[in-house]
């Protein structure tokens, strides 16, 4: 499968960045940046330290630095760490550099060359998405899928994660998250419904560290930090959002989907909202009417995808 990752690494974006990296179902033929978990100058510098450090050859575009139409908000130091890979002093890449294309076209010329084939996996605001959108019209004709990390439904109870409705993703750019699920292609959203039920815990993690040669190692390096973030609603280990979206991308079989026009609260006390008007459902004429179908993922085989992240750095 044809994948282009749009990411803002970000610690749990590292980890999904090996698993493509890893996994022989994944062909990984690009990478674009976005402010998100740091500023955009850190999470492009780690994107570039993450594939030189591992010997990852896709090409590296610069993305977005803020929201469409939201002010510049801060970075969540206290989760990411100063750096946005957990503190740990990966060094700079000496070699790679970015491609001469932003992002936006850079994404428009991937999927024209790959037209049919390509699958965006976003795990990071959708603010580079939105104007690739903007750029380009005509790219949902070439895209075969996205699939997005981002989005709480209120399911099974788990509610946001940066107020009681939002996800981090969609709250750092609601207005291009909108624009991304109200365009007519097929979009599948891989949210706090189901990331929260895939739980790394700590001897998990240890185990990865202690087992799975230097991505394992280095996995365990820097979940240390996010760990410590994520312990109090955990009770020890951490919430695996970006590897579910690489997951259900690669095999969406270990989910459990729901169709239905997605819209975003995109101002008020719930912005960054994501409601669902499931099919079948009858309201008359709403915000929902006349927009395509989505995919929302509502319930997961937690404890296979834990076993095949493992698989893949424990041999
Ligand atoms: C999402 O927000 C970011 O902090 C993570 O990398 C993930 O993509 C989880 O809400
Ligand atoms: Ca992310």
């Amino acid at each position: 499968m044809k994948i282009l990752f749009d990411t803002d690494p970000g610690i749990d974006d590292a980890m999904a960045l090996l698993m493509l990296a890893r996994d022989p179902r994944a062909e990984l033929v690009g990478i674009t940046t976005v402010f998100g978990n740091a500023p955009i100058a850190t999470t492009t510098a780690n994107a570039l330290a993450l594939c030189e450090h591992f010997g990852i050859d896709a090409p590296v575009s610069r993305g977005a630095a803020q929201a469409l139409a939201l002010p510049p908000r801060g970075f969540p130091e206290d989760i990411h760490g100063r750096d946005g890979l957990g503190n740990v002093g990966l060094p700079a890449a000496r070699v790679r550099g970015v491609e001469a294309l932003p992002a936006p076209e850079f994404i428009s010329a991937l999927a024209r060359r790959h037209s049919g084939e390509l699958t965006l996996v976003a795990v990071g605001p959708l603010t580079n998405l939105a104007l690739a959108l903007q750029f380009d019209p005509g790219l949902p004709q070439h895209v075969k899928q996205v699939v997005v990390m981002g989005g709480a439904f209120g399911l099974r109870g788990h509610g946001g994660n940066v107020t009681p409705v939002a996800e981090a993703n969609i709250f750092n750019d609601p207005h291009a998250a909108d624009r991304v699920f109200t365009t007519a292609w097929p979009v599948t959203l891989v949210g706090l419904d189901v990331t929260h039920e895939v739980l790394m815990h700590t001897g998990y993690l240890d185990a990865l560290g202690r087992d799975g040669g230097n991505e394992g190692r280095f996995i365990r390096d820097i979940t240390h930090c996010y760990e410590a973030f994520y312990n109090a609603r955990t009770g020890g280990g951490i919430f695996s959002h970006d590897a579910s979206a690489v997951a259900c991308a690669l095999d969406p079989s270990a989910f459990t989907l729901r169709r239905g026009a997605v819209r975003v609260v995109t101002e008020g006390l719930a912005l960054g909202q994501t409601i669902q008007s499931p099919l079948g459902l009858k309201f008359g004429s709403t915000d929902w009417h006349g927009h395509p179908a989505q995919s929302v993922c509502v319930d997961v085989d937690a404890p296979r995808l834990l076993a095949e992240f493992s698989a893949l750095f424990v041999r």
